[in-house]
């Protein structure tokens, strides 16, 4: 008998959540699956109680995954792990049974759940992550460092001036690099992923930085800018999709003023050129590396 909701965290926004005994709670720390599900169920904003039960969706990155369960667990109620084979559910069941007790186990098509009845994962919490002295999110992008595309973009950037806009900001590498010039007057930093934007809100105490939690794909600036910088994204969990990266160059070219600049990096095989002339009447491609290509966009074509 479950003694209160039962909390999910970070399920997939298309759960069928009808066939779950009582009432439901919801954590979600992907901003467009969060608001999906919000037109739906309760939502929290904390991995916390009251709570009869969690379902915990296994997130892909082994520290990520340590640290949810270690949050889950010390709700002090039944955790049922619900993860993938490829996403390394097996590794995280040997790991739980070395620590805590373990009950039902049940194999799925592509792979496990396990419930975890109790026990002491404190130890599995993750310190929080720093490189180079900025604070960096437990299974966020570029955890060991600046990433290699958009430390060649930094590089790249002449010296920007006016209101500009990080689509995907991270942990904050390349809006801190628009930061540093210093006739930039506002920036918006645009990210997803509550824990990335969390970070960069600590790396960045600069009042003309703005932080959304916001689908960049969706968001639009309250004022159109003077230059967009983006590394956009191009998977959706493990599969890629260059539909994604598109969707943010459709929001940077909607977010310009006539005049504006895109500056972009992207992996050398994503196929943007096509989608940035018919959004862009001036393209230019600068000097990149074997595996990133850097573009300067500019005049963006508006639809008729
Ligand atoms: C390639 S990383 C670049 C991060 C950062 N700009 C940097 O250079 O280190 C792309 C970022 O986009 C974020 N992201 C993914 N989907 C998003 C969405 N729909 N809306 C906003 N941000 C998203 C990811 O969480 C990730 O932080």
């Amino acid at each position: 008998m479950l003694t209160g909701p039962v909390l999910l965290i970070d399920p997939p926004a298309d759960t069928d959540l009808t066939e779950l005994p009582g009432p439901v709670a919801i954590f979600h720390d992907h901003q467009p699956d969060h608001d999906m599900l919000a037109r739906r169920h309760p939502m929290r904003d904390a991995i916390a109680g009251p709570a009869g039960g969690v379902v915990l969706s296994l997130p892909r990155s082994r520290a990520a995954q340590r640290d949810r369960i270690a949050q889950a667990a010390a709700l002090g109620v039944p955790v049922l792990v619900d993860g993938q084979k490829t996403d390394g559910i097996d590794t995280a069941l040997r790991a739980a049974r070395a620590v805590g007790r373990v009950g039902a186990v049940i194999s799925k098509a592509h792979g496990k759940l396990f419930v975890i009845e109790g026990g002491d994962f404190s130890g599995w919490k993750a310190a929080p992550g720093r490189v180079d002295g900025f604070a960096v999110p437990t299974g966020g992008f570029s955890t060991d460092g600046i990433d290699p595309g958009s430390a060649a973009l930094i590089a790249a950037l002449p010296p920007l001036k006016g209101h500009a806009i990080d689509l995907g900001a991270g942990w904050g590498a390349l809006s801190r690099a628009v930061l540093s010039h210093a006739a930039v007057t506002r920036l918006d930093l645009v990210e997803s992923h509550r824990p990335s934007l969390d970070c960069a809100r600590a790396n960045l105490a600069d009042p003309r930085a703005a932080f959304h939690w916001a689908d960049a794909t969706a968001w639009r600036p309250a004022a159109r800018a003077d230059h967009v910088v983006a590394n956009p994204p191009f998977h959706r969990g493990r599969a890629g999709d260059p539909g994604l990266g598109r969707a943010f160059l459709d929001t940077a070219a909607a977010s310009l003023t006539p005049r504006g600049t895109l500056w972009l990096v992207a992996n050398r095989h994503l196929p943007y050129e096509r989608h940035l002339s018919g959004l862009f009447a001036e393209i230019e491609e600068l000097s990149g590396s074997p595996a990133y290509k850097l573009f300067r966009a500019a005049r963006p074509r508006r639809p008729r």
